[in-house]
């Protein structure tokens, strides 16, 4: 008689894992005789699945927070780790296979590739992981469904509103199924009901796909969408909050 094993019992997990840790992080830019202090001394974590949005003056280092935690540039000092790797102990190949397969960024001004449609700039990503074409073509008609595209999929960016680009470049950084998405402003070329509609679907698939999302915004009630606030300040965190549903 063959005795199946016991299944361990499901508990649920009620704390959960750091997947991004920032540690005493500092960034200057040199501008001739100038030295422009852009973070000053950051230490944040962000848990797995976390939904968390930044906000803060302008000059105040959101962009350059965002740029380092997404292995887009360097910082002077201190540390960031994603999924317990440090950046700064990996090689350029494995910093690029991070950004290709571990985070999705979205841009201000969408960053698409003009001269190709929706569908090509969408499966553009899947190319260079080096998924085959069949994969390919599945998988970009499930993201073009997810951001609600498939009519459009053949429009080049020209021939789409600006919410619709955005879709467009939402869909492509999930494309790899990334499990960081950083999102820069991404409503701030937008009319502000299109952009509270994009950043609610940005928001909803993230919460769907259990990613850690973490974006900037200057408007305040898109701030509040998600679950932990964070204001900067003359290249600080100066308050980090819950939102209280
Ligand atoms: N490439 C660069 N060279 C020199 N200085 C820079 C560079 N990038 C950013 N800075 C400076 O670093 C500081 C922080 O810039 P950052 O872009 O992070 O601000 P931000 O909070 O994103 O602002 P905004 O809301 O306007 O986008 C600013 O004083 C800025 O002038
Ligand atoms: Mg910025």
């Amino acid at each position: 008689m063959s005795v199946k094993k016991k299944s361990k019992p499901r508990t649920k997990k009620t704390s959960k894992k750091i997947f991004v840790n920032v540690r005493d992080v500092s960034k200057s830019y040199q501008m001739g005789e100038v030295e422009v202090q852009a973070l000053r001394n950051v230490s944040l974590s962000f848990k797995a699945g976390e939904i968390v949005s930044i906000v803060g003056p302008s000059g105040s280092g959101k962009t350059t927070l965002l740029n380092v935690i997404g292995a887009l540039d360097y910082v002077d000092s201190g540390s960031i780790s994603i999924n317990g790797r440090k950046l700064s102990s990996m090689k350029d190949k494995e910093l690029s296979y991070l950004r290709r397969d571990t985070i999705g960024y979205v841009f201000q001004n969408f960053n698409l590739l003009e001269e190709i449609n929706a569908e090509k700039n969408i499966e553009m990503p899947l190319i260079l992981a080096n998924l085959e074409k069949i994969e390919r073509k599945k998988r970009v008609e499930e993201l073009l469904v997810s951001v609600d595209l498939i009519e459009r999929k053949s429009h080049n960016p020209d021939q789409l509103s600006g919410g619709e680009q955005q879709r467009v470049a939402i869909a492509r950084a999930l494309a790899n199924n990334p499990k960081l998405l950083l999102a820069d402003e991404p409503t701030g070329n937008l009319d502000s009901k299109t952009g509270k509609k994009v950043l609610k679907l940005l928001i909803d698939l993230s919460k769907i796909q259990n990613k850690t999302l973490i974006y900037v915004t200057h408007a305040e009630d898109s701030a509040i969408l998600a679950d932990r606030q964070i204001h900067m300040s003359d290249s600080k965190i100066v308050k980090d909050f819950s939102t209280s549903k």
